[in-house]
């Protein structure tokens, strides 16, 4: 199955972690890379295409820098606008129906800061449920999110690793593996 990945960073040229990702997931078969800030920096969103896109994929992922507890503010831009009634949701709107809804997302905080004791109070899984519900209202599935925490404070050779974990990922996701 083919997979259209969402790349959405504000400042790509100044990250680290989501780049190495991005090499990683180039190299996966099947893999369609759309980078909204690059194509969309002013917010002017073609919203045909993206939705003409979205049809032309079975596997939907978003890849970002999880900020202020979700997403860039692009990608809030894209659903409002992409996600329209009548395309995926309410009367009509049964085009991304049996598709699947992945996030891959990079955390400045540790693991052990996303549970009920740490400074972030909840887990990175609770704190998803708006993409997870999109996903729902779509009659997407939504796969176990791909996280990778504490980005900021990996070495290169920890990145790479996270890269080949991404890759399986997508692998999996692209093979229509269980999510
Ligand atoms: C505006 C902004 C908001 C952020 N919000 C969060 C947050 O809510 N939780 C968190 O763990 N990290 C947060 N961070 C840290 C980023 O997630 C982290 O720097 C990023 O994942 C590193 O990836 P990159 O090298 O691809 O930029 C935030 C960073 C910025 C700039």
């Amino acid at each position: 199955m083919s997979v259209l990945l969402q790349f959405v960073h504000p400042v790509a040229r100044k990250s680290r972690a989501n780049r190495a990702l991005l090499d990683a997931a180039r190299a996966v078969q099947g893999v369609t890379v759309n980078d909204l800030y690059e194509l969309y920096p002013d917010f002017h969103i073609d919203v045909a295409r993206e939705q003409a896109l979205l049809e032309a994929h079975a596997v939907v992922v978003f890849q970002h820098p999880f900020y202020w507890y979700s997403a860039p503010a692009l990608l809030k831009e894209w659903q409002d606008l992409v996600l329209a009634a009548g395309f995926a949701y309410g009367p009509g709107g049964t085009r991304l129906r049996g598709k699947t809804l992945g996030s891959a997302l990079t955390t400045g905080g540790a693991a052990e800061a996303y549970s009920p004791t740490g400074h972030n109070r909840y887990p990175i899984r609770a704190l998803l449920a708006p993409f997870d519900q999109t996903a729902h209202l779509c009659g997407m599935r939504y796969a176990e999110p791909f996280v990778v925490h504490a980005a900021p404070r990996l070495s290169d050779a920890a990145l790479a690793e996270e890269g080949a974990r991404y890759a399986d990922w997508l692998r999996a996701l692209a093979a229509g593996a269980p999510v």
